[in-house]
């Protein structure tokens, strides 16, 4: 039996998560759970799960006593901790996860975007394994396995587009939080779908990307694949390009990710070719139209506190957006206005990323 600790259980990684340990009874023991708001249903999972009260965290108090909250359970005795926490708040539990010698499975790509070089280090030195939930991540960490030190000419990263693709900026000046909030392809939790709506989940994407597996930006292309069945690819040195499909379903990365190194059964979502094939199509993004992809490319190539500031930024701002708070083309422009002023840092400690966060964040509460 495989003891996992679920962080963020309630939340859409987190219920799926529990949907595959459900069809792999034999195979899984969950022993803790975490929740902030959802403490209901943490506690009904509890129940269903068999996990221990005292394994049951309520994370609904201030950042630090959310995080201590957290940092406990990730590092329970386990041989797994999936981190299915929305934002920033999951980067000193897998940091700590990993010190403990546990290896993660990762949904939570704010961790890396914020904190990649130092949780790459720790990765390198405990010799521990990151497997990646995102399903762009999980469909190259496949692409690459058996071709281990093989030259990469290009990972292709793919996105559905979200549910503004093929406008222009003018046509989205009066978008809403329910219109954003639609996304054509994936059930998702409001943070990720917000960034979907303005491609900065793709851009934390290439971040994530640049971080799990060693490649330089410059070397991750977006294609817009509004079928999301090709989930990302590998292009090598031969000009041969290995990519994974399947239904865009999360419980297909995440069983991957438990069951790792073997793969699980799954008694749904197969993919039929023949009704789905005829219909693949990859275009260039509009980067003109949503700023935000090309921020982010901007971050990662100054690195350092950069991508720091641009992640702790967004999560304020979509929160503040989420609230009706500020327009959907008025917070992309802050956002983008804040991060290329901003003067980068770099070599920065677990403590400094810590530090800069909460400032950014504190910057932007008072001016809101
Ligand atoms: N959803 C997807 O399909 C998907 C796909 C790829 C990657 N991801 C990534 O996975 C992560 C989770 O996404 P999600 O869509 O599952 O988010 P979500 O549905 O909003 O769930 C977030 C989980 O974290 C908990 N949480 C939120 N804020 C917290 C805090 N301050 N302290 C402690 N716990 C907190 C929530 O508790 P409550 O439920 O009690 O509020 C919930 O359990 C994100 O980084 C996202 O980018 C998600």
């Amino acid at each position: 039996m495989k003891k996992i600790v679920i962080l963020g259980s309630t939340g859409s990684i987190g219920t799926q998560t529990l949907d595959v340990v459900r069809q792999n009874l034999d195979l899984f023991e969950v022993v803790a759970l975490t929740c902030a708001g959802r403490e209901d249903a943490m506690l009904r999972q509890a129940d269903e799960f068999g996990v221990p009260l005292k394994n049951c965290y309520t994370c609904n108090g201030s950042y630090d006593e959310n995080v201590l909250k957290l940092i406990e359970a990730a590092t329970l005795d386990c041989d797994l901790v999936v981190n299915g926490l929305m934002g920033m708040v999951g980067l000193e539990p897998t940091y700590h996860a990993l010190k403990s010698g546990h290896d993660v499975a990762l949904a939570n790509k704010e961790t890396l975007v914020a904190g990649g070089s130092v949780i790459m280090e720790l990765i390198r030195e405990k010799g521990l394994k990151l497997l990646p939930i995102d399903s762009e991540h999980s469909a190259i960490f496949q692409c690459l396995e058996g071709n281990k030190g093989r030259k990469i000419k290009k990972i292709l990263l793919t996105c559905s587009g979200g549910p503004f693709r093929g406008l222009k900026r003018q046509d989205m000046a009066e978008v809403t939080a329910k219109e954003a909030l639609k996304h054509p392809k994936w059930n998702m939790g409001p943070k990720i779908t917000i960034d979907s709506a303005t491609l900065m989940n793709k851009g934390l994407e290439v971040i994530e990307a640049k971080w799990l597996f060693g490649t330089e930006p410059e070397k991750i292309k977006v294609l817009i694949h509004p079928q999301s069945i090709v989930h990302s690819g590998v292009e090598f040195m031969d000009n041969s390009i290995l990519c994974q499909m399947g239904v865009p379903d999360m419980r297909i990365p995440i069983s991957l990710a438990l069951g790792y190194p073997d793969r699980l059964d799954n008694p749904d979502d197969e993919l039929d070719l023949f009704t789905t094939g005829s219909d693949l199509t990859f275009t260039e993004p509009d980067t003109e139209t949503f700023k935000c992809l090309g921020l982010a490319y901007h971050a990662i190539s100054e690195g350092g506190s950069c991508p720091v500031v641009m992640n702790a930024a967004n999560e304020v701002l979509v929160d503040m957006f989420l609230k009706d708070r500020v327009g959907f083309l008025e917070f992309q422009d802050k956002l983008c206005e804040l991060v290329y002023a901003h003067d980068t840092i770099a070599d920065l400690s677990l403590e400094d990323i810590i530090m800069i966060d909460r400032e950014t964040r504190e910057k932007l509460t008072y001016k809101a």
